[in-house]
């Protein structure tokens, strides 16, 4: 399966919702996450995302990413259609520690 990773925290883009065959994406305030349930494990998301947040899951270090793609695709909602980034997106994109720095 693919999994979202730190990198998309703030940044959100959400061209990967637009491509995903079997829409398995679910969404939070700040970010996405793939159902590994449902992800068929096609690839054509990775490519899609401008600040490659999106990873196969057998690259190392991704553990707790993948535990935190499978909890929150269980109590976020589905997304089908592409929204509107956040403002600063763009400002956001490739700073260290969002997770620590934004939710703690
Ligand atoms: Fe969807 Fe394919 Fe990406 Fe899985 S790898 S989330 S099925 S686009
Ligand atoms: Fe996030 Fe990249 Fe999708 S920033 S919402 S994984 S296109």
């Amino acid at each position: 399966t693919y999994v979202v990773t730190e990198d998309c925290i703030a940044c959100k883009h959400m061209d990967c919702v637009a491509v995903c065959p079997v829409d398995c994406f679910y969404e939070g305030e700040n970010m996405l996450v793939i159902n590994p349930d449902e992800c068929i494990d096609c690839g054509v998301c990775e490519p899609e995302c401008p600040i490659e947040a999106i990873k196969p899951d057998m690259e190392p270090g991704l553990a707790p990413w993948i535990e935190h793609n499978r909890q929150y695709a269980r109590l976020w909602p589905n997304i089908t259609e592409v929204g509107v980034p956040p403002a600063n997106a763009e400002a956001m994109a490739g700073q260290p520690n969002k997770l620590r720095d934004l939710f703690s």
